[in-house]
């Protein structure tokens, strides 16, 4: 969704993913008219396939970093592997890809840098503490990230949006009594489609968004949680 709304907007799209997901990351690609790159963001390389794939296209104006798992555990049965695993895809690769973006000047003047929080961020979650705490410190590496951009007077800005409960295969996955509630949570009684959340970040990928440096934006259908 949000590659088809900013292709939309008039940008060339290139679609990253896992290797294993290549024939929908493919079809989104091609139906946008846009390039599609088949990474993992926690290898080590990652950093250079982007920077490659951006160069060829002049540079980047923004970078959305939505990739994410949940690995959801209660605390006390959550094994080391699911912790590091959650925080290093939703969390350290964001810190890790923008250093390098930075870093090598892949990022054009003006560029916006937009990350995917969540309000289990900003409430955390019962059974999601690897996941909620990965996704305070988006909200946490946001903050901190912006006030870098503001000393290297680019006109660069860095913000999050942190959704609420919506209608992804990563919500399919939840077991239907908690699913329904996610759903009840906000004041609408339903979830929300990717295309809300989709839209925000298009805005916030947009020049329009030039106010705004350090900001997480709730996609949540006023939610009852946070
Ligand atoms: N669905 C919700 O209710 C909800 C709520 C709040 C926040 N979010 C966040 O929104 C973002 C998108 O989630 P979604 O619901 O569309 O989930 P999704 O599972 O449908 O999509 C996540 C995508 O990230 C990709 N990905 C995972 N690990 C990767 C890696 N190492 N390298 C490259 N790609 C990788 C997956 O292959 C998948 O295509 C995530 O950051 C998620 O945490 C979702």
């Amino acid at each position: 969704a949000i590659a088809r709304v900013l292709a939309r907007e008039g940008a060339h799209v290139i679609c990253l993913d896992v290797p294993q997901q290549q024939a929908d990351l493919q079809k989104v690609a091609s139906e946008i008219s846009g390039s599609a790159l088949t990474v993992d963001i926690t290898s080590d390389d990652a950093g250079a396939e982007i920077a490659d794939a951006a160069q060829k296209r002049g540079g980047l104006d923004s970078v959305i970093h939505n990739a994410g798992v949940t690995r959801d555990k209660t605390l006390a049965r959550m094994d080391e592997k699911k912790w590091d695993m959650v925080i290093d895809i939703n969390l350290g690769s964001i810190a890790k890809l923008n250093r390098y973006l930075l870093d090598n000047d892949v990022l054009k003047e003006n560029a916006r840098i937009v990350c995917v929080s969540s309000i289990s961020g900003i409430a955390g979650n019962m059974g999601q503490t690897n996941y909620a705490t990965s996704k305070a410190g988006v909200i946490g590496l946001v903050d901190a990230t912006a006030k870098q951009l503001e000393d290297n007077a680019k006109g660069m800005t860095i913000n999050a949006v942190a959704p609420g409960f919506i209608e992804t295969q990563m919500t399919e996955a939840i077991p239907f009594a908690i699913r329904e509630a996610g759903r009840r949570m906000n004041s609408m009684s339903q979830g929300g489609l990717p295309v809300d959340v989709a839209e925000t970040i298009a805005w916030l990928a947009s020049p329009a968004s030039g106010g705004l440096n350090g900001n997480t934006v709730r996609v949540c259908g006023q939610s009852l949680l946070g």
